[in-house]
């Protein structure tokens, strides 16, 4: 099998457990080192196929460094959970745009002297397979350009954020005419609080219990917590945060649900891990109540990079088959806000579907 090349715009703490994740699981040697991974291998590619083949940021510290150190360099302050060797891949320096907010100003040194590389030139003389975007919530306009160079590039593209690319039509119609795949948009993590409120929603719905309420809060200390403080790049978030729940409530009373999911705050000492409260209410026979309230706790960064490793070699094997624009099936598996979105169940069947071929997207 070949390798799988790729890209990545921006080198935050999901950058670091990728890159973590890929040198931990290269290191596997028995079947016990292989655990945590959604899938071992997919039409024979392993995580150990996955080759970094260039890195963008805008932090001053970060540029220029190897992608081996740079991912362990401040503000990022994901767990470090195994050794990188040196790749050889410096982090360059890409167009900064809206990718900036104004909390994570103080954070996130930018040299303004310092000019952007041509992003696409990069992609092409780094012959990158998949791009994987993971610029901060709000990026929207750093989001579209990283999509449409790594379209021009002929990569395929990841959109890992919470910025519309799979959802934009133009961006779509682009990749179908360079005839590359997409999958996207905004990772749904391997065991975060989408997928669990997701679960206890369809638990609820399948046993025919009538949802009256719900709502979900998010708190960490990392800096996609901390840019989350400024409301106005929220938007985005809390259509794919709240979609990913509300599409799965019959239609017929999913307008009358109360629902409020989103971030709620920024606890600095928490760093990458994160805290989620989950209630769902709802009616059950003879209209009496009911409720369940969980918390969750688990370390962010690695909990997306565990479903990125599966999309980049979804994204291959769209490659690999001369399948171009949306890939349906891993982006209904993999992200909070997919175009066509399926109960978890039917996306993880259609999924395997597609890993064998028998579904062609
Ligand atoms: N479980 C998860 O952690 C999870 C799940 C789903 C989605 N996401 C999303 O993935 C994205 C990345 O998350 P993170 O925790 O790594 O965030 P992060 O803030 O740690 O990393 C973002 C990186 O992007 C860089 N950046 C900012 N503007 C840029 C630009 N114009 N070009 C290139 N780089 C730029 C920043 O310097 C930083 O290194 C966020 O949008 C987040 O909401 C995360």
């Amino acid at each position: 099998m070949t390798e799988i090349r790729v890209a990545i715009a921006g080198v935050g703490n999901v950058a670091s457990a990728l890159v973590q994740g890929i040198a931990f699981y290269a290191q596997a040697e028995n079947e016990d080192s292989i655990l945590g991974l959604m899938h071992p291998e997919i039409n024979g590619y392993k995580v150990n196929d996955i080759k970094i083949v260039a890195a963008f940021d805008v932090n001053k510290h970060k540029i220029g460094k190897d992608i081996s150190q740079a991912i362990f360099l401040e503000p990022n302050n994901c767990l470090i959970f195994s050794e990188v060797p040196k790749i050889g891949i410096e982090v360059k320096k890409g167009p900064v745009l809206d990718g900036i907010g104004e909390t994570l100003v103080d954070s996130v040194p930018v040299d303004e002297n310092q000019k952007p590389v041509d992003v696409k030139k990069e992609l092409e003389n780094s012959n990158a397979d998949v791009l994987v975007n993971l610029v901060p919530v709000g990026s929207d306009k750093a989001a579209k350009f990283y999509a449409e160079a790594a379209i021009d590039a002929g990569c395929a593209v990841i959109n890992g954020m919470p910025a519309f690319v799979a959802n934009n039509k133009e961006i779509v119609a682009k990749a179908e005419k360079s005839g590359v795949p997409v999958i996207g948009d905004d990772v749904k993590s391997q065991v975060g609080a989408t997928i669990v409120h997701r679960a206890l929603v369809d638990l609820l719905v399948n046993r025919g219990v009538r949802l009256k309420n719900t709502y979900q809060l998010n708190f960490g200390g990392d800096m996609d917590f901390k840019n989350m403080l400024s409301r106005e790049r929220l938007k985005t978030k809390k259509i794919t945060k709240t979609e990913a729940v509300r599409s799965l409530i019959p239609e017929d009373y999913r307008e009358r649900v109360g629902i409020h999911i989103g971030p709620s705050d920024y606890v600095p000492f928490l760093n990458n891990q994160k805290i989620a409260y989950i209630r769902v209410e709802g009616e059950k026979f003879g209209r009496v109540p009911m409720y369940i309230d969980v918390k969750l706790h688990v370390h962010d960064a690695p909990n997306s990079a565990g479903c990125l490793v599966d999309c980049i070699r979804c994204a291959k094997i769209g490659l690999d088959r001369g399948i171009s624009g949306i890939l349906y099936s891993p982006s209904a598996a993999y992200m909070k806000y997919p175009p066509e979105k399926m109960p978890d169940p039917q996306a993880f069947k259609s999924l395997e579907e597609f890993i064998t071929g028998k579904r062609e997207r």
